[in-house]
């Protein structure tokens, strides 16, 4: 293939170089299209642009391939915890036992949140939005925080890392506990990173919490599944925002509004909803089903389809396995969860499905488990967040050490013209 792509411009042409990553994608490099032609592209939702270089992550929606800095998803979930997957996003390389041992203790170390910050907590109404709640927590952090981390300095950029990694779950097990009308539990420096969010999150006061492996393991795979996508909305959020010389924290708090929305992270909640309303409707999954079949009909199958994985979701064929051990081992028994068990079924063995590739998305298993976890639905984008959380910062810093100029899209202006008072 050529290194370069004529544009023709009535009888002028312009040639454009072309840009090829490791995995031969190609793009064509029009940064200078405007000032040699005067033109500029048009691509609302930026589906057919590449606005950055990235060595972060990689995926293939026709293959179901995702990796982080070239490990398959599956290996890393199924052999490595989310803390050497985060240290692996945020560092590039896996670590090794002394790194992880010394990222761990850091982050014990710092695991602890400024009694002012409980104040801004409680003051918060009992029905708030979870995600409203966290994304406020996360802004407030900036307060006793540097504002703006000197991405030049590995000093600085490790400290801040380790303190939002160390505080981020913290934020997360309050989140929880106020939804629930409960009081927050301290963090303990003896657990690992995923044992302390569930000891957090789940302990009762005055019990003496035991963690248990099954839910110490989903959680660690969904927190892994969830850790970076590559350029997402509240991925670009955090880039674009971070572009204006934004601190990290900042851009993070950004990148936590984009993640709330029903198109992005809101959409698992989205299945629970459906669920509920089936069984609300006497659970015929049949009915569902013929619903989302029929093109009349607005209602689509929530958790099914993939914008860009259009074969299968690599993460929800490991987050299955998952949720399947959840149920079985903790013994479920949730007419809500015997529904989407029923709807998976009959979706797999229906033509229309099948024809279309349409299979369970990560979002539905997710859910599934984050349910039979107790947790409450609306809480589902939070723990998301707390699982993209190394991904943002991955891509935060690349950003800045990339030097990547301030994010300013153009427009093509279709309001008046020059009008008179
Ligand atoms: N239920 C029923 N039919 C569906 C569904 C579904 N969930 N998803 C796609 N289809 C059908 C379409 O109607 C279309 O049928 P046709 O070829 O007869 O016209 C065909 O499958 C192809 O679907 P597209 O619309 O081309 O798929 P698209 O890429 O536009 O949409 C999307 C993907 C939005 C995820 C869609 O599958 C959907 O709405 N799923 C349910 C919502 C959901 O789970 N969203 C979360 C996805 S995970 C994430 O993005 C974070």
């Amino acid at each position: 293939m050529n290194d370069k792509i004529k544009i023709s411009l009535g009888n002028e042409s312009h040639e454009f170089p072309l840009v090829k990553g490791t995995e031969n994608e190609v793009g064509i490099d029009i940064k200078d299209l405007r000032s040699r032609t005067g033109l500029i592209t048009f691509d609302p939702g930026y589906k057919n642009t590449g606005s950055c270089l990235s060595d972060i992550t990689y995926l293939d929606g026709e293959k179901g391939i995702l990796r982080y800095r070239g490990y398959s998803i599956d290996d890393l979930a199924n052999n490595v915890t989310f803390l050497e997957v985060a240290y692996l996003l945020i560092w590039g390389e896996l670590p090794n036992e002394k790194e992880l041992s010394n990222v761990s203790n850091e982050i014990q170390e710092s695991s602890s949140i400024d009694k002012d910050l409980e104040c801004i907590l409680k003051s918060f109404p009992s029905k708030a939005h979870p995600m409203g709640i966290l994304c406020s927590l996360t802004s407030a952090l900036i307060a006793f925080n540097p504002s703006s981390v000197d991405v030049s300095s590995k000093e600085k950029m490790f400290r801040a890392t380790i303190e939002l990694m160390a505080k981020f779950p913290i934020l997360v097990s309050w989140v929880h506990r106020k939804v629930n009308g409960l009081p927050i539990n301290k963090s303990n420096s003896k657990l690992s990173y995923t044992e302390n969010l569930a000891q957090m999150m789940f302990k009762s006061s005055g019990d003496n919490y035991q963690s248990n492996p099954i839910i110490i393991n989903a959680l660690d795979k969904l927190l892994i599944l969830h850790a970076d996508h590559e350029q997402n909305c509240s991925t670009s959020t955090v880039r674009i925002v971070g572009s204006s010389r934004a601190g990290m924290y900042a851009s993070i708090s950004a990148g936590i509004s984009a993640l709330w929305g029903p198109l992005h992270g809101g959409a698992n909640q989205a299945v629970i909803e459906m669920l509920e309303k089936i069984k609300a409707d006497g659970g015929n999954t049949k009915k569902y089903l013929e619903k989302a079949k029929d093109k009349e009909d607005a209602f689509r199958l929530m958790g099914f389809g993939h914008r860009v994985y259009k074969n299968f979701d690599p993460r929800a064929k490991i987050i299955k396995k998952t949720a399947d051990e959840v149920l079985t081992k903790l013994g479920i028994n949730d007419p809500v969860l015997d529904i989407a068990k029923g709807l998976e079924e009959e979706a797999l063995n229906d033509p229309y499905f099948i024809e279309r590739k349409l299979y369970p998305n990560v979002d539905f298993y997710s859910c599934i488990i984050y349910r039979a976890l107790g947790i409450p639905t609306e809480m589902f984008t939070v723990m998301f967040a707390l699982g993209r959380v190394p991904g943002w910062i991955a891509q935060w810093k690349e950003m800045r050490l990339n030097k990547e100029p301030i994010g300013r899209p153009r427009q093509i202006y279709k309001g008046y013209n020059s009008r008179s008072l």
